[in-house]
Formats: structure tokens, C-alpha cells, sequence
């Protein structure tokens, strides 16, 4: 059903340009039209609007007043200003939550999340289906011939709310029915016998409303996946009445803050386009992560779709409110990390927001303009950024982010893996985070996509801890190897079938299979430091995990260098059909990896920028026109990089070669071919 409706033409999503996010709501009339104008004259292309503004498009149930919004899009029409509504489903008005209080989440303990900020709302309740797609039918039979409006963007921020209220309960209980049909069915999947948790009637079954993570871990993975449906469900109320109201323009949806435990996979499938709202911290403490953590985001939000994306709120002041105010973005940081975002497959960036908030939760999550009101000098670098965009853009548009290496991402894992955390410091996310940042330090462009995709076209698959499995999973890398390609697989890996019920076979599970090595035992070190060996004698420090390996086929490349299984393997290499499957034992540390993987991207021709300075980033856009090389740097400090190719500078004209110095959160953007 949903594959025939109508999709937004993608020329409609895929401009490259600038935006701001702009509140009409929070201010006077008599500002509009000056703002607008500014907007206009600093090259301003796009805003986004009306994503918390129920309470004024209905004012009280059931009398809308679009007035407003009219007057507000007419303007941006008449400056030439484009416009992505916001759906304003997170902040249900009091009229709704006073008068349907199941809109409202509760908690395990049975408390209520109350009305006054946003995010109020259960994605389950039967009240916010009706009155939530009222507002969005009539929101879009106004706007869906309004030559300012582009696309339209689902709720904002979706978020997991563990929400324990009746209607969830209720939902929860068909959605296991569903999955499992018979109570004996249900009882052995999830191995109730233990502690007498058995079911005896579909009514025993509900919610955990212990809230400890010492429950059935399949109840809890299940628990899991069924909010995941039930935000999927929620959004595809929306997407449905929108196709069907507006088939011309795209949707979308901002996500946010990786990790999340959100399903964004699923959710992306039923949008036009992935958002994501970047904010990376601007303190000089966090500029030996904040840019390798950054890049990770954005590949991950290119990966949703497996195509360009956009920024829906990027960086823009000082951030604060929900915590003690973060630092100002040093000169240069706004555009460079707007650039960075183009540079990683971004098409439009829109800036949050136009001006800091005067009123409300959120005053000190500063814009572009101060409560001063005075545009300064963050506003003049946002204003160099568009036009540099603007200038770009036809050399841009159409040019794509092309990897040979892909991290494969689950959310499932992650979920499972925090259901019941193995050792101190294993963190899934955070593993994921270091295996990217060697490949990013390397300059080895990489793809971040679900678990599930299909792998053709890549020469290196990371596959980080896939705890969970199935003999599709196996079957899956085994091709890929198979046909020539090389896979990372870490430890805990092939622990559990999808259930989350631990599997009575040697680990890796079926990977042994591809990895030709089991594990004899394993330690769940933590954070004590131990040893790794390679083969040209080199140490390396290790931790969280060690697998004490025993290669059937495989050849050992490591081995542990202390404890009592000093000796043994820690990591393995196995030819397998065509390719080879690396199993690492252990987590071993960036140094170690940093050299793992620049012997992979040597030996499978991968293309990398070796050498790059700490903060310094390389990432290229392809198109058919050829490549255009980003250089970022993202430090306070002046760097410098050696090219081995000749190059026209984008930005400036001037050509580039040998050594290019690049000053403080500098940008270069540079053609080949010249
Ligand atoms: C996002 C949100 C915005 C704004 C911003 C700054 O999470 O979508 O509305 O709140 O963060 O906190
Ligand atoms: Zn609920």
C-alpha cells in the first residue's frame, strides 16, 4: 500500500542549501516581514516552521486558525523562501491532554508525564490517533497547494518513552499474540520456566512494569521492538494522511542524538528523505572526539536511507538550558561543521534557530541572533556559509558520498547488549564509535547501514558484535566473503538467537562457520588493561573482553601478551571463499586498529588519506561531473597536509598542491581534474 503512494519529486529534497528553523508563533507580527528580509538578503533558501505550534493552529478543539500560518508562508513566498511544515504531534495542547488524559505517557511506577514542554505524548493513544490526524489532514489540505511549502516533516525528535499506560499495555499484549500465537509457543521462546514465569492466560501478560533490567531478557528485547512498532505505527498515520492529502511534496523526520533506541531504520523507510539534528559540542575538550563522533552521526543518517540527507537543525550558538550552557562556537566552527555535514552527503543544512528563544524552556539554546537582537559574529560566518553554499550548489547538487567499507549498525544488538550489559565498558555505541574513527583518521570513506542490508559493492564490512543471530545473518557474510569481500567480526558475536535466548554451541555461533575459529573460553575483563601481541612484535593495549581463540581454519595475527592465557590467539584471519573474515577476540585500542586497518585498506584497495593531522578530516563527493575533495579541520590548532594531485580550490579558484596549511576549523573544497 504505501509503495504506491505517490513520492515527492526528489529534486524537491535534494537542492543544496542553507536554512533556518523559524518560530512565527514566538513573535510579533511586525518582526516577520524584517526577519524575512534578512533571511532573503543573507541567502537563506529554506525554514522549517510549525512543528510545536498546536495550540495556535487549534486553539480549542475542533476551531482551526490557519490565519496566522497564511500570513507567515505568503511572506516566505513573496521573499522566495521554501517551507518544511512540522507536523505538531509532540506538543499535544491542554485542551487535548486535559480532556483525554490518555494522550499522556506514563511511567513504570505509574506517574504521569505531564503537559508544560513537549514530547507529552503516547505514541498507543486512540485520542492522539484522532485528534493528531485531524490536525495533520486539515494542516495538509491547506498547505498542499502552497507554492512556498516543500515538504513536510513527521512530529519532532521521536524518542523511546517506555510507556507503561493502559492503551500500551492493551497494544502490547496483541502485538505478542501476534508474534507468537499460542500462550505454549510464547512461554518456551522466551523461556518462561525459569522462576516460575510462566503464562497460564493472554491476560498475565503485560508491560514490564518492574522496570528492573533483572527480568526476562526476551520480554525485555520484545518489550523493545514493540515500542519501535508502535512509534513506526504512529509515524505511519502521518505519512499515510499526508501522501494521501499532498503526494507532491516530500516527508520527512529529524532525528537526533545517536545513540537512540529508536528503530530509525524502520522508521526511514516510510520517509522521502532522513533528517538529523546536529549539534556537535563546540568545547576545545571535546575536539579530539566531538568531530570523529560527528562524522559517525552523519554517516549513520546517510545510511537510514543509503542516500543524501538533510540537516533539519545544526549548530548555531552556545547550547544550554538543559544543562549549564556549553561554549560559544570558536570562530570558523559553525561553517566548518555545516560543511562537514555537506561533505558527508547533506544537501540542505537548516540552522537551529533564527533568533534565541525570549520565553519558554529553551531561552539559552542560542541562535543565530542574540536576545541582543543585533546580528554579530556568528550570524556573519552563518552569512559567508550561504553564500558559499549558494555559489557551490550547481557544482554540488547530485554529487554523492561513494564508500568501499560499511559498518553494519543494529539496533537490535545495541538494545540486547544493554538488556544485559557483559562487562564493564562494553558499550556497543561506543565500540562502533572507535572502529569509525580509525576508518575516518585513515580517510577511508564509510557507509554506517542496517545490519540487514544487502553488502554488494563494498570491498569491507565491520560487523561489530552481532550477539544476536540467525542462519540468514551467517548465510548473509558468508556470500559476502565469499565473493571476494573482507569482513571485521567482533567478539560477543553469535551469542543468541533473535529471541534473546543463549544458543548451546561454541561461540561465534554460526560465524564459525565464516571464521573458521571458536572460542575456547572467554573473560570479561572490564576495564582492566591487558596485552596484544602481533605478528611483527608490536604491543597494543586491550580490554572490556577476551576470547581465548582456538583457529580451526584460521590463521592467528594476535595473541594476548599476559594473564594466564598469555599466548593464546586474540585475533584471526580466515580465508573464505574469495575474501577473509578477521574474528578480534578482544577490544583492542584505535592504535591497534589504526593498523589492522590500514593493512586491509592497502591489501583491498581501498581508498584512504593516509596520514591525516589529529582533527583534520578528508571526505569526497562524487558526481558525474568527478570528485570534489572536502579538507576540514576541525581544531583549534593551525595543520597542514600533503597532496599528492593537483587541484582548483572551489571556494577561492586559487589551485592547490604540496602542502596546503589549514588555519583554525579552515575549509577547503577541492575539484580534481585540473
Ligand atoms: C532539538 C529540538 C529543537 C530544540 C533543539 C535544542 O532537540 O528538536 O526543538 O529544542 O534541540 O535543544
Ligand atoms: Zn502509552
Amino acid at each position: 500500500m504505501r509503495e504506491q503512494m505517490k513520492q515527492a519529486e526528489p529534486g524537491s529534497y535534494s537542492k543544496v542549501q542553507i536554512g533556518v528553523d523559524y518560530y512565527p508563533e514566538h513573535w510579533e507580527e511586525a518582526m516577520w516581514e524584517p526577519d524575512i528580509k534578512l533571511m532573503k538578503e543573507t541567502g537563506v533558501k529554506v525554514v522549517r516552521v510549525a512543528e510545536f505550534a498546536w495550540s495556535r493552529l487549534e486553539p480549542v478543539e475542533g476551531r482551526f486558525d490557519f490565519a496566522w500560518l497564511d500570513r507567515a508562508l505568503d511572506l516566505f513566498h513573496a521573499y522566495g523562501i521554501q517551507v518544511v511544515i512540522g507536523t505538531p504531534t509532540t506538543t499535544p495542547p491542554r485542551w487535548l491532554t486535559t480532556a483525554c488524559p490518555d494522550v499522556l505517557p506514563v511511567f513504570a511506577d505509574g506517574s504521569v508525564y505531564h503537559p508544560g514542554v513537549r514530547g507529552h505524548r503516547c505514541y498507543n493513544s486512540a485520542s492522539l490517533r484522532t485528534y493528531g490526524s485531524r490536525i495533520i489532514e486539515a494542516l495538509a489540505r491547506r498547505y498542499s497547494s502552497h507554492p512556498a511549502v516543500i515538504g513536510w516533516q513527521t512530529d519532532n525528535e521521536f524518542g523511546m518513552l517506555d510507556c507503561h499506560c493502559d492503551s500500551c499495555n492493551r497494544a502490547f499484549r496483541s502485538w505478542v499474540q501476534a508474534k507468537y500465537s499460542t500462550l505454549e509457543r510464547l512461554n518456551s521462546e522466551w523461556g518462561t520456566v525459569v522462576w516460575s514465569g510462566e503464562y497460564s492466560s493472554w491476560e498475565e501478560l503485560t508491560v514490564p512494569y518492574g522496570g528492573s533490567p533483572h527480568q526476562n531478557p526476551s520480554l525485555l528485547l520484545d518489550f523493545q521492538r514493540f515500542q519501535w512498532d508502535s512509534c513506526i505505527h504512529f509515524q505511519r498515520r502521518q505519512t499515510e494522511i499526508l501522501r494521501a492529502v499532498c503526494p507532491e511534496r516530500f516527508i520527512t523526520h529529524n532525528f537526533h542524538s545517536y545513540p537512540q533506541r529508536l528503530d530509525m531504520h524502520g522508521l526511514a523507510e516510510d520517509l522521502d528523505v532522513a533528517s538529523f539534528d546536529y549539534y556537535p559540542n563546540p568545547a576545545p575538550q571535546k575536539q579530539a572526539t566531538a568531530p570523529y563522533s560527528g562524522a559517525l552521526s552523519l554517516d549513520l543518517t546517510r545510511g537510514l536511507k543509503r542516500r543524501n540527507f538533510w540537516i533539519m537543525e545544526q549548530l548555531s550558538g552556545p547550547p544550554g538550558c538543559w544543562f549549564p550552557m556549553w561554549r560559544t562556537p570558536h570562530p570558523g566552527l559553525i561553517r566548518a561543521y555545516a560543511w562537514q555535514a555537506i561533505a558527508r552527503g547533506a544537501d540542505t543544512v537548516v540552522h537551529f534557530r533564527w533568533r534565541s528563544a525570549a520565553a519558554g524552556a529553551e531561552q539559552f539554546w542560542h541562535g543565530l541572533i542574540d536576545h541582543s537582537n543585533v546580528p554579530g559574529r556568528r550570524f556573519a560566518e552563518f552569512a559567508q556559509l550561504c553564500g558559499e553554499v549558494n555559489a557551490l550548489a550547481p557544482l554540488l547538487e547530485g554529487t554523492e558520498v561513494t564508500s568501499n567499507a560499511a559498518i553494519l549498525y543494529s539496533h537490535e544488538q545495541m538494545a540486547a547488549l544493554r538488556i544485559q550489559p557483559q562487562a564493564d565498558g562494553l558499550d556497543y555505541y561506543d565500540n562502533i564509535k572507535q572502529y569509525h574513527r580509525a576508518l575516518t583518521k585513515l580517510g577511508i570513506s564509510c557507509d554506517v547501514i542496517d545490519w540487514r542490508q544487502p553488502l554488494e559493492g563494498y570491498k569491507l564490512a565491520i560487523v561489530p558484535s552481532l550477539y544476536l543471530h540467525d542462519e540468514e545473518a551467517a548465510q548473509r557474510l558468508e556470500s559476502f566473503a565469499g565473493n571476494g569481500g573482507t569482513v571485521i567480526l567482533t567478539n560477543r558475536s553469535g551469542v543468541k538467537n533473535m529471541n534473546n535466548i543463549c544458543l548451546l554451541q561454541p561461540l561465534p555461533g554460526l560465524f564459525s562457520r565464516a571464521a573458521g575459529v571458536t572460542v575456547a573460553e572467554y573473560d570479561p575483563v572490564g576495564h582492566d588493561i591487558h596485552m596484544l601481541v602481533d605478528a611483527a612484535g608490536e604491543s597494543f593495549e586491550c580490554s572490556q573482553w577476551c576470547d581465548i581463540l582456538q583457529p580451526e581454519e584460521a590463521e592467528p595475527v594476535a595473541w594476548y601478551g599476559d594473564d594466564f592465557f598469555a599466548g593464546s590467539p586474540a585475533v584471526t584471519v580466515n580465508r573464505f571463499g574469495a575474501g577473509k573474515v578477521y574474528y578480534i577476540g578482544t577490544h583492542a585500542s584505535e592504535a591497534y586498529w589504526l593498523k589492522l586497518l590500514g593493512g586491509i585498506a592497502a591489501e583491498a584497495g581501498l581508498a584512504a588519506f593516509p596520514d591525516l593531522p589529529d582533527g583534520v578530516q578528508a571526505f569526497t563527493r562524487t558526481g558525474e561531473k568527478g570528485e570534489l575533495l572536502f579538507l576540514l579541520n576541525l581544531s583549534r590548532g593551525t595543520q597542514s597536509i600533503g597532496l599528492d594531485k593537483h587541484y582548483r580550490s572551489a571556494l577561492s579558484g586559487s589551485l592547490v598542491s604540496g602542502i596546503v596549511e589549514l588555519s583554525p576549523f579552515a575549509v577547503e573544497i577541492l575539484e580534481t581534474g585540473v
